[in-house]
């Protein structure tokens, strides 16, 4: 097996997807910091970013609602025929994105659950799921299909802000590309698509708004064996996109 690859970028999302030629990619899993993330911090019901130097928020901004049209076109624009697309999403949210999306031109097939094993804060019924929606651009099989819709993994306290375990990413990854194909986080943190994706011999392009998440990423993706194909690029150096980080 070739060692696998990645590029990491730091900038609005929507922006770097543009960047990327049409059909030039076999999977998109992603998790963005949704508007509903606003009332949970409100209430206090979810993590907190450690405040650094290099960020000048206590949280990451979050990506309003409003844009989810240009986003799902573009990523539907780059992926090639016949691929699916995965968005982790909370319940709340799921009801916006899924008939956005399908605007966009994908097939929605059904919520996956991601089950956390145990419960997390709240004030009723306490969380210990999430959804990941289920696109389909064309047609393409899942490469096993007695694989339940159902993942189980623990959460990861104390980690990067909504990290979510690569395991989760393992599964996906799996059912819907095969080794050498290239998957791509737009919102990527900490990077456990990017991770996944490389343990499983696929190669990777990520981008986040956050210098931390690129520099988290990197240290992570080169650890498990990636070859990082913007070498002698500091992503430090990439294009700042006048937002406000
Ligand atoms: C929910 S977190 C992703 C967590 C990731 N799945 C993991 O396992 O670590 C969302 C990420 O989106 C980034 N972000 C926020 N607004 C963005 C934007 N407009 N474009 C790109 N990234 C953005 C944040 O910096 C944050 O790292």
């Amino acid at each position: 097996m070739d060692q696998p690859s990645f590029q990491l970028t730091r900038g609005d999302a929507v922006t770097w997807l543009r960047t990327l030629p049409a059909a030039s990619v076999d999977l998109v899993i992603t998790d963005p910091p949704y508007e509903s993330l606003e009332k949970h911090r409100a209430i206090g019901t979810t993590t907190r970013l450690k405040h650094s130097k290099a960020s000048s928020n206590d949280w990451f901004s979050i990506f309003p609602n409003s844009r989810f049209p240009e986003l799902f076109a573009e990523v539907y624009r780059v992926l090639k025929k016949d691929t699916h697309f995965y968005l982790f999403c909370d319940p709340e949210t799921m009801f916006v994105a899924k008939p956005l999306a399908e605007e966009a031109g994908f097939k929605f097939w059904k919520p996956i659950i991601w089950d956390k094993r145990n419960i997390g804060m709240g004030y009723h019924y306490r969380a210990r799921y999430e959804c990941i929606l289920f696109f389909e651009k064309g047609k393409r099989k899942l490469e096993d299909l007695g694989v339940a819709d159902i993942i189980e993994a623990k959460r990861i306290n104390g980690g990067y802000p909504a990290e979510k375990p690569p395991e989760v990413s393992e599964v996906l990854i799996k059912q819907s590309t095969t080794a050498g194909e290239l998957v791509i986080d737009p919102f990527m943190g900490s990077g456990s698509v990017g991770l996944a994706a490389i343990r499983n011999g696929r190669d990777f392009l990520g981008n986040d708004l956050c210098v931390e998440a690129i520099d988290i990423t990197k240290t992570r993706l080169l650890d498990a064996g990636g070859r990082d194909a913007a070498r002698g690029v500091k992503p430090d150096s990439a294009p700042q996109l006048g937002l406000t980080l």
